[in-house]
């Protein structure tokens, strides 16, 4: 078993933590905001993912957290967790990289320096050139990207579909896949370039099937298909596979907006043009927007107007609202004057909103007199939100369902005026209660 530090105690850096420790390993997670150190001390995540808390607590014994860097000195591998956010032109912001290199205490033996965060291609042959620098030559260094999605953060770690490691010393790429030998997942081993690249490659496609669904879904709507049913009879194909290919009101979160951003700079900053990923990213903006055309349909002016939005998070089992579709649905909500009641089962305030929402604490009290109701993230709670009960609660009894989550037939016979994303039109006459 082998002594692993770990540089952050976010997403990745916490599941890694608590991960490893399961299978055995004695880590030390390091992180620079002494409220999160103190909170994880006293028992506390500081972020809503399943099973995290109990892992942290079942480890306890084989877990550290502190703010010292020296206390990863004597570790065998150092995990680089740290957040790379984009800058303002889109490239991703290493400067967290960066301060972890600069502050890496004395260390002896052969460590060996591990990144998970997501960075641009060529970031390992430039760490390696700053570890060489600052007389750390004896440091080893391998790109091991991360592939969890939060939600189920846990089960992607602990059951991935692949793990990768790209080294520039087979010894180093060795150690690393050692570490990993009680998950039973297919290895690629890579170059550091290559595992940097197989990351935003994957995102990428991901991001393009998304879009992809969602340029389909309004066709659908302009012709009278059901996208549900062609993406069903899509993902049959053993050629194509099912996955991600539900359409909606397009990805938001922590990674897709801002890794596609990176790799789209990327490519222009080697001299590239890549015309695909930018109609993937300009394809989503325009996505989230399509809601408010939809309500304005239905409701001709939104001055005035009550909207719930339901759902905040940019997806279910997580309170992560970074780059949430409902921040831009909200803004653009405020700004064509109607007043907007927000629900979540776990984003509890307005933070990340913008002012003038007004966050309610059960859907019951965000739809009351609302004059509709869109959903936004697909949690689970949301399900039964075509009742009569709820129907009778509000203005105009009006469902905009951003995740295609609800039956429409049964929303309709429920006497909701319902509209999803790429839906065939809705048959039943609009009712009006007041
Ligand atoms: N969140 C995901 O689903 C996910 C999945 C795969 C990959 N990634 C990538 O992993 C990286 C981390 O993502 P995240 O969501 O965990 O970010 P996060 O913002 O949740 O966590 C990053 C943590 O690093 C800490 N930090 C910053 N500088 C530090 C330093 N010098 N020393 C120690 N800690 C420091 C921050 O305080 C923060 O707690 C990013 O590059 C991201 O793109 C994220």
């Amino acid at each position: 078993m082998s002594k692993v530090g770990i540089f952050g105690a976010g997403w990745v850096g916490l599941v890694t933590g608590a991960c490893f420790a399961e299978l055995g390993h004695e880590v030390v997670i390091r992180d620079v905001v002494p409220g999160k150190i103190e909170s994880l001390r006293a028992g506390h995540v500081p972020f809503h993912e399943d099973d995290v808390p109990e892992l942290l607590q079942k480890n306890a014994g084989r877990l550290s957290f502190t703010l010292d860097v020296n206390d990863v000195a004597d570790c065998e591998f150092l995990f680089v967790c740290v957040d790379t956010p984009p800058t303002y032109s889109g490239d991703a912001d290493l400067s967290r990289v960066w301060t972890v290199i600069d502050e890496l205490p004395e260390l002896s033996g052969r460590p060996v320096l591990v990144m998970k965060s997501t960075v641009p291609v060529g970031t390992g042959e430039k760490v390696r050139a700053g570890l060489d620098q600052r007389g750390l030559d004896h440091v080893g260094y391998a790109s091991n990207p991360e592939f969890l999605a939060e939600g189920h953060a846990v089960r992607d770690f602990m059951s991935p579909d692949r793990i990768v490691v790209g080294a520039f010393e087979a010894e180093d790429g060795d150690a690393v896949a050692q570490l990993y030998s009680s998950i039973d997942a297919p290895l690629v081993r890579s170059d550091v370039n290559s595992a940097e690249m197989i990351k935003l490659a994957a995102n990428a496609f991901l991001m393009t099937r998304i879009s992809f669904i969602n340029e389909i879904a309004n066709v659908c709507e302009a012709t009278g298909a059901d996208v549900v049913k062609v993406a069903e009879g899509v993902g049959l194909d053993s050629r194509l596979g099912p996955h991600f290919l539900r359409a909606g009101i397009g990805y938001g979160g922590s990674c897709f907006p801002k890794d596609s951003l990176a790799l789209k700079q990327l490519a222009s900053n080697s001299g590239y043009h890549f015309q695909l990923l930018s109609a993937v990213i300009e394809v989503n903006e325009l996505q989230k927007r399509r809601v408010v055309g939809k309500l304005k349909r239905h409701l001709a002016s939104l001055r005035g107007k009550k909207i719930a939005l339901l759902g905040l998070a940019f997806k279910p089992n997580t309170d992560d609202m970074r780059e949430a579709p409902s921040i831009v649905l909200a803004s653009r909500l405020l700004a064509e004057g109607a007043e907007v009641r927000a629900w979540d089962p776990v984003v509890a305030d307005g933070k990340a909103l913008p002012r003038g929402v007004v966050i309610v604490a059960s859907v019951a009290e965000a739809i009351a007199g609302a004059d509709a109701a869109v959903i936004v993230t697909e949690w689970s709670e949301l399900r039964s939100l075509a009742s009569t009960e709820n129907r009778d609660s509000m203005a105009n009894p009006l469902i905009i369902d951003g995740r295609n989550l609800l039956d429409p037939d049964e929303a309709r016979l429920a006497g909701f005026t319902y509209e999803g994303i790429g839906r065939p039109e809705t048959v039943l006459p609009a009712t009006t209660t007041a």
